[in-house]
């Protein structure tokens, strides 16, 4: 927030920790505030571990003069969901350029160059306190500022933001706060969202912000990453922005007004100060100082509207929450297109056809001299592990088997220290699973961790391990984790099958294909409509569900069918449509529906033969087939829905999407609570 009003320090910090609190329902594990202290140039920073009311109580606790006055101020605050570095205090945000918090910044994203950036910093005389990424953006502002000082460079705050920006690489919703520009505010966002509520006490002037695009070509940047310059080698003289074009918030009659300004990463914070929000776009940096806010460009784009509108929100606080949608779930559905696309970011260099997995680079040896691995999971972690098992196989040439992680217990499996063991969980604290991975630690068995959760238990305990980087998932019903779950193993498979010559051109095929995953499974989200009234009118009132598939799509079949009973309540079963006639073709009549995924791979004409025997039985199948194929026939069908095409292996991330939707129209058509099923928690934590 950035007052240009009077305020007491209690209503600041108030502003912040209830702004806070209304973010609580994305997801998070810890929280931390900034604001000026009583002494110049102070800023105090207080951070906590676990929930909101856990930080408002240690900022509480620390008798800070809640009834002192300011006439300015500028205050940030953050809820953190880890992602480099465990939840604990030292890792929460903000983060600080140094003990005298001359930088103190928050952040949303990740940062993936900035290991790098630690280096290069640490080398040059920088002593990191967390294990974050964003700590190399707080040490990198104030090296960057003091490289400038040095030379006579008085940069404003926007322009220091900007020569930051040179420098790192990755995503971010950012915000920087320093006793350097006091009261002034600088926010800046490039792939996660970031807006500006404003509320002012007169009469807007303008209802828009012109964008001021700086001459890039004659402004320097330290390129510290890139040429690693440093001190020395900076240019004497730096373009500043020149602020006179620019159209700042104003008053209608020109006097100085008082202003509020609230940054935040989604309105549900903002709506209860004021309804005038302006969303900023990918580079654009917002500055605001002495009561006016400026948005400059950090690199040119010529295609970008040179304008940003001061929207209305109509919406209120509620809706806001969710978005647009009604449920979390639903939410969680919809965001797939950018979750698969986080999981694969960084990772995956499409130009190169190349797979790095930091997490498990060092340790491909180890895997690939494994005598077998082992992929053990619960609920739909597991049935992440049986859709990617056959392509596992295929490019690892090392036998794979899939467990649950109740029933290796259960057994007491012979597990052995020339085995790999990988655990596959979105919450990384399911109990079944870490018991499992403590037996296998027991046995010497070297492991591997597929976790959400950055920090949680099984992220900590095993060897090594990705992150899914999926994004806090708040439905019971896991959507989003399976698909990056799917996409992080079938990543794994490509590293482990790195050197393996005859499978070069298999592997390029496949990554190419996963290219594409995150726009086809916009594709298919545009199914909504027509499974909503397949839902409605054919659905609803069934009491049980027979889902088919054969291959790659028997997980398919097997999640889909957890889908829907989890949340609907319905009776339903995934079937491997080889096992059909062997026992569930008995239960086929023409009431009970049977969606089948009948898309292009080699068992294609098998399922077409399967398809075939429900309907001479009088049975009306549900058919999932790829667009324009015009090899099945579905006249006898209740309906047919069409999905992209991609390769065999991944066809799956796409199927699962409709089963996701139709089990979450018929939860919501039941009315019933999507996000909270009866009975089911979505960290079960005990065995
Ligand atoms: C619970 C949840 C499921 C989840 C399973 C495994 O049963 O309701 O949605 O798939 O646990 O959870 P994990 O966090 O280990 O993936």
């Amino acid at each position: 927030v950035n007052y240009n009003v009077e305020k007491t320090r209690g209503e600041i910090s108030g502003a912040l920790l209830d702004g806070l609190a209304k973010l609580e329902y994305r997801g998070y594990d810890s929280a931390g505030i900034a604001i000026d202290g009583d002494a110049p140039r102070e800023t105090y920073i207080v951070r906590e571990i676990g929930k909101v009311a856990a930080l408002r109580k240690k900022y509480e606790a620390t008798g800070y003069n809640q009834d002192v006055k300011f006439t300015n101020h500028a205050g940030i605050a953050h809820t953190r969901w880890a992602t480099h570095g465990e939840p604990k205090v030292s890792n929460c945000h903000p983060q600080r350029s140094d003990p005298n918090n001359e930088f103190v910044v928050v952040h949303n994203g990740i940062i993936t160059n900035f290991k790098e950036l630690k280096t290069l910093l640490t080398n040059k005389g920088c002593t990191f306190e967390s294990e974050t990424d964003t700590e190399c953006i707080a040490k990198l502002f104030k090296y960057v500022y003091d490289v400038n000082i040095k030379n006579g460079n008085h940069l404003n705050f926007a322009e220091l933001m900007k020569q930051v920006l040179f420098e790192v690489e990755g995503s971010y919703g950012l915000l920087v706060k320093s006793p350097h520009y006091p009261n002034e505010l600088c926010g800046t966002r490039k792939g996660s969202p970031l807006l500006v509520g404003v509320k002012t006490d007169k009469h807007l002037k303008v209802d828009f912000l012109d964008v001021k695009f700086p001459d890039i070509e004659n402004s320097h940047a330290i390129n510290l990453s890139k040429d690693n310059l440093g001190l020395d080698a900076l240019p004497t003289s730096t373009s500043t922005l020149s602020t006179s074009e620019s159209k700042t918030l104003q008053s209608e009659d020109g006097a100085p007004q008082s202003s509020e300004f609230f940054f935040a990463s989604d309105p549900s914070s903002v709506i209860q100060h004021t309804k005038k929000v302006l969303f900023l776009e990918d580079d654009d940096i917002a500055h605001i100082a002495n009561g006016e806010l400026q948005i400059h460009r950090a690199t040119k784009d010529d295609k970008l509207a040179a304008t940003r509108s001061i929207q209305t929100l109509e919406i209120e606080l509620a809706q806001i929450m969710k978005g647009p949608y009604k449920h979390f779930m639903q939410k969680e559905i919809y965001e797939q297109p950018e979750s698969t696309f986080n999981t694969m970011r960084g990772r995956i260099d499409f130009e190169n056809n190349t797979v790095t997995l930091g997490g498990l680079k060092s340790y491909l040896p180890t895997i690939r001299r494994s005598r077998r691995i082992i992929m053990i999971a619960c609920g739909t972690s597991y049935h992440s592990c049986l859709a990617t098992r056959s392509i596992f196989e295929e490019l690892t040439q090392i036998p794979v088997s899939v467990e649950l992680a109740s029933d290796i217990l259960d057994r007491r499996s012979p597990i052995f220290r020339d085995d790999t063991c990988i655990f596959v969980s979105q919450s990384g604290e399911t109990a079944d699973s870490m018991l499992a991975l403590q037996y296998c630690l027991e046995r010497d068995a070297f492991t591997v961790g597929i976790v959400n959760a950055v920090g949680s238990s099984i992220s900590r305990g095993t060897h090594a391990g990705i992150h899914i980087n999926a994004g806090p998932e708040i439905g019971v019903a896991s959507t989003k984790a399976y698909t990056s779950q799917f996409i992080a193993l079938v990543m794994m498979a490509l590293s482990l099958g790195h050197d393996s010559v005859s499978k070069i051109e298999r592997r390029k095929e496949i990554i190419q294909g996963l290219k594409h995953i995150p726009e086809q499974i916009k594709k298919v989200l545009a199914l909504e409509e027509q499974i909503k009234e397949l839902c409605t009118k054919d659905l609803t009132e069934q009491k049980s569900l027979l889902l088919l598939g054969r291959g790659y799509q028997h997980a398919t079949a097997l999640e889909g069918a957890l889908k829907i009973k989890e949340i609907s309540y319905i009776h339903s079963e995934g079937i491997l449509a080889g096992e059909l006639k062997h026992g569930s073709l008995a239960l086929v009549d023409d009431e009970l529906p049977i969606i089948a995924f009948a898309t292009r791979d080699s068992l294609f004409p098998k399922v077409i033969s399967a398809i075939e025997q429900v309907t001479a039985r009088g049975g009306r199948p549900i058919i999932i087939k790829n667009e324009g194929d015009s090899g099945i026939n579905g006249e006898k069908a209740i309906a047919v829905l069409e999905v992209p095409q991609t390769v065999d292996c991944l066809q799956g991330l796409l199927n699962v999407v409709p089963l996701q939707l139709i089990s979450y129209w018929l939860a919501s058509n039941k009315g019933i609570d999507v996000d909270f099923p009866r009975n089911l928690a979505k960290s079960v934590t005990v065995e």
